[in-house]
């Protein structure tokens, strides 16, 4: 894709953003004190983050596991869109990334309904099991994406007939389809996205993201 398609999709998110969303100083400063802080620029986009917000209130989650938390930018998004007295779980390997979402949810208000795991998402996930909690209604994957098929087993397991499952970047720029990538996380979403098709216990699509962030796409499943 050339340079001038690529500002066009910015400007088309800039436009949507500014027509259909809030200016909100504390998403602003999440995202920018994330990037200070040397945290990669990969949050979610505005656009992206109110609708993680909207399937919280659409599914009327109150119990949300995030996988990857980077600065907390999209679990502020998804802590907004849940009840006061429900819970987001999310997992973090870094702990620079956590406490700089520490702090974020905290200006943010949020904190009191958000656990952070430190650690490998892989590690916590059992941790998570043992405690035996009531089971998540909404899972947003966007950690390591070679593991995001262990994560997805885990979101069904963790899960309910009818939780939604969203896996992030599971398109990047195209390379989902380039037969002979070598990509381990290219390799890793495409497993992901072959077990939601063949794993009797969900139903799935995934659609196509221009904006940006450029090009990439997330998969939608449901539990049945
Ligand atoms: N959801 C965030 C972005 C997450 S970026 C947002 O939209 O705002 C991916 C995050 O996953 C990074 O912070 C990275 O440190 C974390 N991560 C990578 N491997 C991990 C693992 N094995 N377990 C848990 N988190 C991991
Ligand atoms: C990357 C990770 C993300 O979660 C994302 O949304 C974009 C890019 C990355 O690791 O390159
Ligand atoms: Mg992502």
């Amino acid at each position: 894709m050339t340079e001038s398609t690529r500002e066009s999709w910015r400007v088309v998110d800039e436009y949507l953003a500014a027509t259909l969303l809030d200016d909100d100083p504390t998403l602003t400063e999440a995202h920018a004190d994330a990037l200070a802080a040397g945290l990669p620029p990969i949050d979610v986009t505005p656009l992206t983050g109110k609708l993680l917000h909207l399937l919280a209130r659409m599914t009327r989650a109150r119990r949300v596991l995030e996988i990857g938390t980077l600065g907390g930018y999209s679990t502020i998004w998804l802590a907004r869109g849940i009840p006061h007295d429900g819970s987001v779980v999310t997992l973090e390997l870094e702990q620079l990334h956590a406490e700089v979402a520490r702090a974020n949810l905290e200006r943010a208000g949020v904190s009191d309904k958000v656990e952070i795991f430190v650690g490998r998402a892989a590690d916590s996930l059992p941790r998570i099991a043992e405690r035996g909690d009531e089971p998540f209604d909404l899972v947003f994957i966007d950690a390591d994406k070679e593991s995001s098929a262990l994560y997805v087993d885990w979101a069904i397991r963790l899960g309910h007939p009818g939780t939604v499952i969203v896996v992030d970047n599971v398109v990047r720029a195209g390379e989902i389809a380039v037969r002979d990538t070598d990509d381990p996380m290219v390799i890793g979403s495409r497993r992901a996205l072959e077990l939601l098709r063949s794993d009797p216990r969900v139903d799935a699509t995934a659609l196509q993201t221009v904006g940006s962030k450029g090009w990439d796409g997330f998969a939608v499943a449901i539990v049945v």
